[in-house]
């Protein structure tokens, strides 16, 4: 498949411009179709739910896919495809009736918002035409802000955790705020919970903790929960808001499973997990904590695995660390203790932020995707921007001087970061660095807001966030950045997917979204003939053309029936 391959490029298809519209655009000789909206049926009794007028009534709101997609990943049971998405967070001014305007009024509405997040298994049929969903199929899940869980690791059942509802501290309600994901080793899904401070309010009047305060928890909720549900007001839960912001582990392929928060993996506004293993067979997780001037992390277990042995404590029993990158491109991964940081187990998982704090760990331009590439060992982190340098986001935080892979003081465009472990091993302490890309704008600075020498007028972009390899090692690159089009973006267009060689540094756009869009979330058929790629609050009226717009997984295939790419 060379036949549309550019001179030199390690690409098999005519790279795109940018775009300015409220559509989709891919390159020649492929094509796209929405795969699922929000408020598609995913049972038959939710048929015609959805109405361009009115979205999605309350009690049907379990049936249908939920909105703003996000993460995913694909499982594969027999001749049956499974896919796991994450429906990140809802928009109360599209979701609810015009006059609510943007504030549920009622218990049934704060129903209706918790319904469409979390989390939709769900099957795909080939049909020839990148994939149909199986409506009605026995694989078929929601799990939302309502579903119950369990948790596992040192935090589980600690003072911390306990409410009203549950004295025992080790039976959560509900998953929230599910951004980036990760698939294990052995086949399971993992949702990851990011802005979850933004569902607790209070009621009465309250002083935030200083943990509560680092994490920007307190005041209103974003969703009013708090005035129908006393699980999300803080006067009278203070412990809700610790039960939140894990990595939580999924079986899409048993639709009786109950999910499990691994607290061993620490509690932030996590972005996504990159699982792979030290070569001494320890699980090795990767986790960014998307928030200006905080940490990324890893979790390496104490046991080991292969194919066929259990699972049991893998994810329950181990060590969290935090990086530390150095102006020389050395780096190394500070393990986060009680020795180290004075705090008992369950404070410093439940705080890992204030943790991080007191090893000191690098402050970043907030840690997006990781990624880590399948075929040589080495793995990326999208750090996507930081326009307020020196602002602290949250209380408590640290300075967040330029340093190491942060190289720009208003830094508006972003950049990837590359590491390599020691000894070419996931499991070793220490690591070199370097920039795979600085995210810039050649056509309007000649200084380093410009970019690295990969970035030129054919393929500028700003604020990379998805970041996905393929089996064949190339790394695909979302964006959610500025799409105005102008100024300092000018030439940049609507958010868009790209895709980078590793080795050569090059990088091509490959798919342009709707404006008002950002590109979230990317995983392929079984034999990657077909891509599934998310698009989160697209603005106009996309994709219907006629009434509200509608966050969708999109398919996107070669004409000629070829791998993607
Ligand atoms: Fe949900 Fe940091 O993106
Ligand atoms: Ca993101
Ligand atoms: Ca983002
Ligand atoms: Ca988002």
């Amino acid at each position: 498949a060379t036949s549309a391959r550019a001179q030199g490029s390690a690409f098999a298809f005519q790279p795109i411009g940018i775009a300015t519209d409220f559509d989709i655009h891919v390159p020649q000789g492929y094509q796209w179709k929405t795969l699922v909206r929000w408020g598609d049926a995913l049972f038959s009794d939710a048929e015609g739910a959805y109405s361009p007028q009115n979205g999605v009534p309350s009690d049907l709101s379990d049936r249908v896919f939920g909105e703003n997609t996000d993460g995913m990943e694909t499982f594969v049971d027999g001749d049956k495809i499974i896919l796991a998405i994450n429906s990140e967070y809802a928009n109360p001014k599209i979701n609810l009736p015009a006059d609510a305007d943007g504030v549920p009024q009622s218990a049934d509405q704060v129903q209706m918002l918790k319904n469409i997040q979390g989390v939709t298994v769900l099957e795909v049929a080939d049909q020839g035409d990148g994939y149909q969903v199986v409506v009605d199929s026995p694989y078929t899940r929601r799990i939302t802000h309502e579903t119950q869980m369990i948790m596992d690791g040192p935090a589980n059942g600690s003072e911390l955790m306990r409410t009203n509802a549950d004295p025992e501290g080790m039976s959560p309600k509900g998953t929230m705020n599910n951004c980036g994901s990760g698939k294990t080793l052995w086949g399971t899904y993992l949702t990851c919970e990011e802005n979850f401070n933004g569902y607790f309010g209070v009621t009465g009047e309250r002083e935030a903790t200083e943990g509560e305060a680092r994490y920007g928890i307190g005041g209103e909720g974003r969703y009013a929960y708090e005035k129908f549900d006393a699980r999300f007001d803080l006067s009278k839960e203070p412990n809700e808001p610790n039960r939140h912001g894990w990595v939580t582990e999924i079986n899409p392929l048993d639709p009786q499973s109950t999910p499990v928060k691994h607290t061993a993996l620490g509690r932030f506004k996590h972005e996504n997990a990159e699982m792979v293993q030290a070569n001494d067979g320890r699980i090795v997780v990767y986790m960014g904590d998307d928030e200006r001037g905080e940490f990324m992390y890893k979790y390496v277990s104490n046991g080991t695995w292969a194919e066929g042995q259990p699972t049991d404590g893998l994810l329950s029993d181990g060590t969290l660390y935090v990086a530390k990158f150095n102006d020389d491109m050395s780096g190394e991964w500070l393990p986060l203790t009680p020795e180290t940081t004075g705090m008992d187990m369950a404070q410093m998982l439940v705080f890992a932020r204030m943790a991080g704090s007191k090893v000191g760990a690098t402050t970043m331009d907030r840690p997006e995707w990781i990624a880590a590439n399948p075929l040589r060992v080495e793995a990326y982190c999208a750090l996507t921007n930081n326009k307020n340098r020196g602002v602290k986001p949250n209380a408590g935080g640290d300075e967040t001087p330029v340093s190491g892979p942060n190289p720009r003081e208003t830094n508006n465009f972003g950049q990837i970061v590359r590491w390599r472990p020691a000894g070419e091993d996931h499991g070793a302490t220490d690591f070199t660095w370097d920039l795979y890309v600085m995210a810039g704008n050649p056509t309007v600075y000649d200084n380093k807001y410009a970019g690295s020498d990969n970035v030129n007028e054919g393929n500028m972009f700003n604020s990379p966030d998805g970041m996905a390899f393929s089996s064949d090692g190339m790394l695909w690159i979302q964006t959610d950045g500025d799409d105005s089009n102008e100024e300092q973006f000018e030439g940049q267009g609507n958010n868009q997917m790209l895709v980078g060689d590793p080795e050569t540094g090059e990088i091509a756009r490959f798919l342009t979204a709707p404006n008002g869009a950002e590109v979230t979330g990317l995983t392929w058929s079984p034999d990657r003939k077909v891509a599934f790629v998310g698009i989160q609050h697209p603005g106009g009226s996309w994709p219907d053309n006629a009434g509200k717009p509608r966050s969708s997984v999109i398919s996107v295939w070669r004409e000629d029936g070829a791998t993607i790419g």
